[in-house]
């Protein structure tokens, strides 16, 4: 079932060209069909349900790999969420960089949308007073025609002034019956001290008894890396036990076709039976791969049908571009780690136990235990039973042995 498929195709073309390719290979963008989320989907709508009758619900944190779809998700979340009229921040974490200014701009937007609604203007005003002393505070540069809101989002402690500030967000937000809404992307990239100061602000949120019936309507979404889940446990004290983890997975095979053929019949292309199997196959399910593949077989031809050798082409082509996302993985990691890949990749995946690894290194499991949790934190290789371990992203281990 697709959850939704948003490309509103007014004209349909059966011409298949290069300008025509539906298939969107690359990271961050909305794939034509988003196949097999629904689960975490629904998850994510009733939580917002309930956090707008002002039931607590828990932060829910989506880990995976790269190129599983964590943005994509995150996407469609957002894209409901403003049909829904949530006020609603996006945030994108970087190493560099500092996300106050952009959380900032967004709440205020929120609010001046609805500082003339004669009804609400109160709470509305004070939480732009509230702002404006944290950004006069934290010199945001967020421009505001107001007169600060004395003894909130002053006290230079980021955490303070940042709960401060949200949680005045979410009153107003609650006067005019939404939500605020807040995703946190990459979040396995945000420098630790901004990170613990948002955990923190927001366990002040979860706190916040203004009206003892009601939590606040707050929700938080973050994405990351299979390694964030440490992260925030190790910087967000009890934070990390509260989070809801989605952990997404590979596509099932008859997503992968789904996610391959509704794009193509849209524009009324067919695959090859046998041809499209191989194909959905070699991807592994890997969204991004599917994006990558689906995208060299329609450019491997013009026809209204997905040939044999076209997809036989596109199996080649298709690999060599996804050998920049897995050099990418591999310089992440440390000298040990990939001497630990290439030996694990030197054995038939039955025998990759921690012990035969270990040997072909010439050592002890006990003195590589380290490295092999270190790739499992990553989330780059994942135990397999019987001490074995496997290789997570599909091609990854061919991709060893080219390089
Ligand atoms: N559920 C899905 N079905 C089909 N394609 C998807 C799905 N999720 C993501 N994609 C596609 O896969 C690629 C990678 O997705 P992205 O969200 O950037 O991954 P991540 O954020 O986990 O690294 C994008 O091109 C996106 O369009
Ligand atoms: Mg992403």
């Amino acid at each position: 079932m697709v959850v939704r498929n948003r490309r509103n195709l007014t004209s349909v073309s059966t011409d298949r060209t290069a300008h025509t390719n539906p298939f969107v290979p690359g990271f961050g963008s909305t794939p034509p069909a988003l196949v097999g989320r629904e689960a975490e989907f629904a998850d994510i709508e009733a939580m917002i349900g309930r956090v707008r009758q002002g039931i607590y619900e828990q932060p829910r944190l989506l880990v995976g790999e790269r190129g599983l779809g964590k943005t994509a998700l995150l996407i469609e979340v957002t894209v409901w969420a403003r049909r829904q009229r949530l006020w609603q921040v996006d945030l994108q974490a970087a190493e560099t960089g500092d996300l106050t200014p952009h959380l900032m701009r967004d709440l205020r937007e929120h609010l001046l949308a609805h500082d003339r609604d004669a009804r609400v203007v109160d709470l509305v005003r004070r939480a732009l007073r509230v702002l404006s002393s944290f950004s006069v505070t934290y010199g945001v540069g967020v421009k505001l025609d107001l007169t600060k809101e004395s003894g909130r989002a002053d006290t230079g402690d980021l955490a303070t002034d940042l709960g401060d500030v949200l949680i005045a967000t979410c009153q107003a937000a609650r006067s005019v019956g939404t939500a605020l809404l807040v995703t946190v992307d990459e979040v396995q990239k945000m420098p630790g001290p901004q990170l613990e100061a948002l955990l923190t602000a927001v366990q002040r949120v979860y706190k916040d008894r203004s009206d003892p019936r009601a939590n606040l309507p707050f929700a938080l979404i973050a994405a990351g890396l299979p390694d964030a889940l440490d992260t925030i446990r190790h910087l967000g004290g009890t934070f990390g036990e509260r989070v809801r983890v989605h952990e997404l997975d590979m596509l099932s095979v008859p997503e992968t076709i789904e996610a391959l053929v509704i794009p193509a019949r849209e524009r009324s292309v067919r695959w090859d039976g046998d041809a499209l199997d191989r194909l959905a196959l070699r991807t592994g399910g890997w969204p991004v791969a599917v994006q990558q593949y689906g995208y060299d077989a329609w450019n491997a031809g013009t026809g209204s049908l997905i040939a044999s050798t076209e997809v036989e082409r596109a199996l080649i082509t298709a690999e060599r571009a996804l050998d920049r996302i897995y050099a990418g993985r591999l310089r992440d990691t440390t000298d040990r780690q990939r001497a630990y890949l290439q030996a694990m990749a030197g054995l038939p995946a039955a025998e990759r136990t921690s012990a035969a690894v270990a040997k072909r290194l010439g050592s002890t499991s006990r003195a590589w235990g380290s490295t092999r949790d270190g790739l499992i934190r990553s989330g780059l290789i994942r135990p397999d039973g019987y001490g074995r371990a496997a290789f997570t992203l599909p091609g990854f281990e061919d991709f060893l042995h080219r390089s």
